[in-house]
């Protein structure tokens, strides 16, 4: 990876986000369910979060984030060729709401398809259409976390309904030339992982094939919070070792947006100074597959993160699924 030689490189041109309007405080949860917001704040680090509107899609939370993103990237829908789109929570079983999108932009050619890897889901559709890039079948990729966990909440169970929120990020990838070194703008390596012996642990209790309904989030938080720093810890190593760079080389950690706990328990493990380490949950939730591009685009727009920077992203989520990507943007 650090050698010489010309290589294709996914750049990231642009990021985007959308959130829907409504936001709903811990002090509106403390209403439905027996909680308060000193449990929420101190455990979870999360004081707000977005909910969708009556009528208010996936489709549509990810079609704003993407014009979003390519409006950062001065481009226009039709220099798309590529949607990989990551959700748990499609408009439909099907189609994909990937094609939903691509039908909302006008664009009329190339691939469009949706990435099922829950919280893991942006870095799997991230690392997918970089291999899509680099093998040279596509050009300029949009690249969407989208959800809508309301939908999928049992409002009545307080140890899930007061964690996840609603929103979108998207990403355009765009393939440009490298040397192959570390200095080259783009992905430069991304890791993918899965266990499905963690089913139980976290999933949605219904299904089209098993039981023809939705369902609702379950989840055994106290055994994922386990799992989730040790493997976070391990995916980012993997990205170091990988390009011989060390936790002192990363300009950000944009971290999957579950806990606050969690973030800060990986950063600590890693030894990497908090201060590098960007930060949503408390203003999003969690938001499954949208966290990641959603804190990338608060970070970018805000200035934080600059051309050039190198940028770790991480996440965990249901299967279980964990992975890690590292770009220089
Ligand atoms: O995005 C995918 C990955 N997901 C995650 O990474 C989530 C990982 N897990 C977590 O973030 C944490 O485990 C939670 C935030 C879900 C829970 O925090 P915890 O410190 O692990 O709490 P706990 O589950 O051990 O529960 C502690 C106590 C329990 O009461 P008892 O049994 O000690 O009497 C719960 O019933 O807190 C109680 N509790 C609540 N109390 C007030 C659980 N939920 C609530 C609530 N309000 N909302």
């Amino acid at each position: 990876m650090s050698t010489g030689g010309g290589v294709i490189r996914s750049r990231v041109v642009g990021c985007g986000a959308y959130l829907p309007e409504r936001v709903m405080t811990n002090a509106e949860l403390a209403d439905l369910v027996n909680t308060d917001d000193a449990w929420i704040t101190a455990r979870t680090g999360i004081r707000q979060r977005h909910i969708a509107a009556e009528g208010e899609c996936t489709s549509d939370l990810a079609t704003a984030a993407a014009k979003n993103a390519l409006a950062a990237a001065g481009l226009e829908a039709g220099d798309i060729d590529l949607i990989v789109l990551a959700t748990a929570t499609p408009d439909f079983t099907f189609p994909a709401t990937a094609t939903m999108v691509q039908a909302n932009l006008g664009i009329r050619r190339g691939a469009a398809f949706d990435i099922q890897a829950v919280c893991s889901g942006f870095i799997y559709a991230i690392a997918t259409a970089d291999n899509f890039l680099k093998a040279g079948q596509h050009k300029r990729a949009l690249v969407i976390g989208a959800e809508t966990f309301s939908r999928i909440l049992d409002w009545e169970d307080r140890t899930t309904c007061v964690l996840f929120g609603d929103g979108a990020g998207a990403v355009v990838l765009e393939a440009g030339e490298g040397t192959g070194g570390n200095g080259d703008r783009g992905i430069l390596t991304s890791h993918l992982h899965a266990d499905g012996r963690y089913r139980d642990l976290l999933y949605v209790d219904g299904g089209p094939s098993r039981t023809k309904t939705v369902g609702h989030l379950r989840m055994t938080g106290r055994e994922v919070f386990r799992h989730a720093v040790v493997n976070l810890a391990e995916a980012v190593n993997e990205a170091l070792a990988a390009t011989g760079l060390a936790p002192t080389d990363l300009d950000w950690i944009v971290p999957h947006q579950a806990n606050l706990r969690i973030i800060e328990g990986t950063a600590k493990k890693l030894g990497v100074d908090p201060a590098r380490v960007v930060v949503t949950v408390d203003h999003h939730g969690n938001t499954s597959a949208a966290s990641v591009p959603l804190a990338l685009a608060e970070a970018m727009a805000d200035g934080r993160i600059q051309p050039g920077h190198l940028v770790l992203l991480e996440a965990m989520g249901g299967g279980f699924t964990w992975g890690s990507c590292l770009v220089r943007i």
